[in-house]
């Protein structure tokens, strides 16, 4: 009998008790459950891959191998955030994961990083920037057959390079929200022909490169621990600026805007900031003068690096940070994009292990934008531990007053975090300036 959640995880054969249907999880099946590092507990198993820290073409371990404390206490060095267990239980995510996804992702993160390493290393080096636009075309054309893979944001998880992993989420993110609004980019493209206005390979390039000046930064400063003097933020604030005269003239002009705007506010706040001229300075960009890939880019870099570990501070739970763009990051964003947004970016992922209100562990199965924080769940464990059986097992749609709510997401406390479908214009927070505004500085 389980009494602990390894033990609900160890491999064994069918254990008929009673009647009653018995939780098992079975060494061949492929079903899977996402867990982050630090709630793994041995012997669970490893259902998909998990890179390398320094090439995610290359793996740490294997699928299938049985997660130690040793190979627990390394993930968590090397910055894996989150790993995908086997769980019979969850045998429908079989039908809309693809570990295809996966492989897109990192053909891309490999050309950045290739093309990266040398611009290091030699200054006028040239980007290859017909390989990006390949790997990024057929990122989209998976994404744009595969319309269920959004659900899971498998991001790039490899900690020993924020910049690449970053860039290369947020070039993701970039595709998705772009796909979800291609009525939009038509609508603020209008000297483009419809086909041409939501063609948004070119807005993931840009997204892809859009941190590419912080090359130019000492890394004394892009990875300094501690807060940074106000001099210091002057140098990260150049990034925009030197980056986009590294790409401009190389890469399209719409991709090019997102390298030198993705710090640009809607109210006009932001950097860059004007340039004088004449002895005057003209009044900041804002709102829709901004260029519509550069408003994409800035929600999804603001997201990407606040979810994401960082030298200062550690990954923070989607739902806490969605929770926490709205009260803080008033004003930054468009608001069509921002709800749209929303209405892609789960803040609890299919697959992630939640506890209830109650105490009971479960996996959330489904996302419904209308009710982002109240997800339809399946239980799997007791509060004591013990695997949930039949009837208790079945699917619970938090949305339909039941009297439950998701409590934590590992050792998170989230339900100061839970909200509502985002309104049109979220109210301003009288809690003031938070850290999540001068993360997105660094972002
Ligand atoms: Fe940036
Ligand atoms: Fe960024």
């Amino acid at each position: 009998m389980a009494n602990s959640l390894s033990d609900c995880f160890r491999p064994r054969m069918h254990e008929p008790i009673g009647d009653a249907m018995p939780y098992s999880c079975v060494v061949d099946s492929d079903h899977m459950l996402r867990v982050r590092v630090q709630d793994l507990r041995p012997p669970m198993r490893l259902a998909r891959p998990v890179a390398m820290p320094n090439n995610p073409t290359r793996y740490l371990v294997q699928r299938d191998v049985v997660v130690t404390d040793a190979l627990k206490r390394r993930m968590a060095e090397i910055g894996v955030e989150e790993v995908w267990i086997r769980c019979e239980e969850l045998a429908f995510l079989e039908d809309v994961i693809d570990p295809e996804l996966g492989e897109r992702q990192k053909e891309i993160y490999g050309n950045i990083r290739r093309n990266f390493e040398r611009l290091s290393r030699v200054a006028d080096a040239k980007l290859e920037f017909e390989s990006f636009r390949s790997s990024l075309s057929n990122l989209f054309d998976y994404l744009r057959a595969t319309p269920t893979g959004f659900l899971f944001l498998d991001k790039v998880q490899i900690f020993d390079d924020y910049l690449l992993t970053h860039s290369t989420n947020v070039s993701y993110l970039s595709l998705l929200l772009g796909m979800k609004l291609d009525w939009y980019l038509i609508k603020e493209r209008p000297s483009l022909t419809p086909i041409r206005a939501k063609e948004v390979v070119s807005l993931g390039l840009g997204c892809l490169l859009h941190d590419i000046g912080k090359l130019r930064i000492p890394k004394g400063i892009l990875d300094k621990p501690s807060r940074l003097t106000a001099e210091e933020m002057e140098v990260i604030r150049q990034h925009p600026s030197i980056g986009y005269k590294m790409v401009h003239g190389s890469i399209p002009t719409a991709s090019a805007q997102v390298v030198l705007n993705h710090h640009q506010r809607w109210d006009g706040k932001g950097y860059p900031g004007p340039t004088p001229m004449n002895g005057e300075t003209p009044p900041p960009l804002a709102g829709d003068k901004i260029h519509i890939f550069a408003r994409i880019a800035t929600i999804c870099d603001v997201f990407d690096a606040a979810t994401s570990k960082r030298v200062y501070s550690d990954a923070k739970p989607s739902v806490q940070v969605l929770s926490e763009m709205l009260k803080y990051n008033v004003g930054c964003f468009d608001p069509v994009v921002q709800q749209a947004f929303y209405e892609i970016v789960p803040p609890f992922p299919i697959g992630t292990l939640v506890t209830l209100t109650n105490g009971f562990r479960a996996a959330v199965v489904d996302y419904d934008p209308i009710h982002p924080c109240q997800p339809k769940v399946k239980p799997i464990q007791y509060p004591d531990g013990e695997a949930c059986r039949y009837p208790d097992n079945r699917e619970i749609d938090l949305s339909k007053g039941v009297g439950l709510q998701i409590h934590f997401q590992g050792e998170v406390d989230v339900r100061p975090f839970l909200f509502d479908r985002i309104p049109m214009a979220p109210e301003k927070s009288t809690l003031g300036h938070h850290s999540l505004i001068s993360s997105s500085v660094r972002a």
